[in-house]
C-alpha cells in the first residue's frame, strides 16, 4: 500500500516516532513516504501568528498517518490548519497520533484526536485509528512502542 506519513514536529517527538513508524511499514512491505508540514520563518512555542509554508499534497496515496503535538489541551494549530486547506481526503484510509508531554491522554490527547478526526472526516477520509505517545521519560518507550505496532498493525 503507499502510505503517506504526514506530520508537523517542532521539536521533533512526533517526527522520531513517525520516522521508527515508517521503518516498521517499510519492513512489513509498503511504500511509505514521510513529508513534514512547516511554517515560514520557523515558530515560537505556542505561537498562533504563522504562515504555512510547506503543504505536502496527498493526492498520491491511498492511506495516510497524520501526525502532531498537542497543544494546549488541543491538536496543534498548524496541523488543524493544514487540514483544513486540504481540498478532499475522499476515499483515503487515515490514521491519527499525537504526542504529549502531561501523563494522561485526557491532558489534551484525546481532545487533540477527537479533533483532528473531524477535520479528517469532514475532508471525507475513512479514519481507521488514532494513537497518543506520552513523551514523559517514563511512558515514552512503552507508549511508543504501543503506539506503532497499533499504526502499523491499520495496513
Ligand atoms: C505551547 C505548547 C503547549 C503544550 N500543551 C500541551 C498540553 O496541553 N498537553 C500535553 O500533554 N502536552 C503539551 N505540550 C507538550 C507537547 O505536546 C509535547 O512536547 C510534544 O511531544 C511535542 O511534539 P513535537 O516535538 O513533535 O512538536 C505543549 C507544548 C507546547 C510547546
Amino acid at each position: 500500500m503507499k502510505i503517506g506519513i504526514v506530520v508537523y514536529s517542532q521539536t521533533g517527538h512526533t517526527l522520531s516516532v513517525a520516522e521508527e513508524l515508517k521503518r516498521k511499514l517499510d519492513e512489513a512491505g509498503h511504500s511509505v513516504s514521510l513529508e513534514q508540514v512547516s511554517v515560514v520563518g520557523g515558530r515560537k512555542q505556542g505561537d498562533r501568528a504563522f504562515e504555512l509554508d510547506v503543504t505536502p499534497g496527498l493526492g498520491s496515496y491511498e492511506a495516510l498517518v497524520l501526525g502532531s503535538a498537542v497543544e494546549a489541551f488541543s491538536l496543534s494549530p498548524v496541523l488543524s490548519r493544514y487540514l483544513e486547506q486540504l481540498d478532499s481526503l475522499q476515499e483515503k484510509r487515515v490514521a491519527c497520533l499525537v504526542t504529549q508531554q502531561f501523563p494522561y491522554p485526557w491532558m489534551g490527547g484525546n481532545r487533540a484526536i477527537r479533533q483532528m478526526v473531524k477535520l479528517c472526516e469532514s475532508k471525507g477520509a475513512s479514519v481507521c485509528g488514532a494513537a497518543i505517545v506520552n513523551w514523559a521519560q517514563s511512558r515514552r518507550e512503552t507508549t511508543t512502542a504501543q503506539a506503532i505496532a497499533y499504526l502499523a498493525g491499520l495496513f
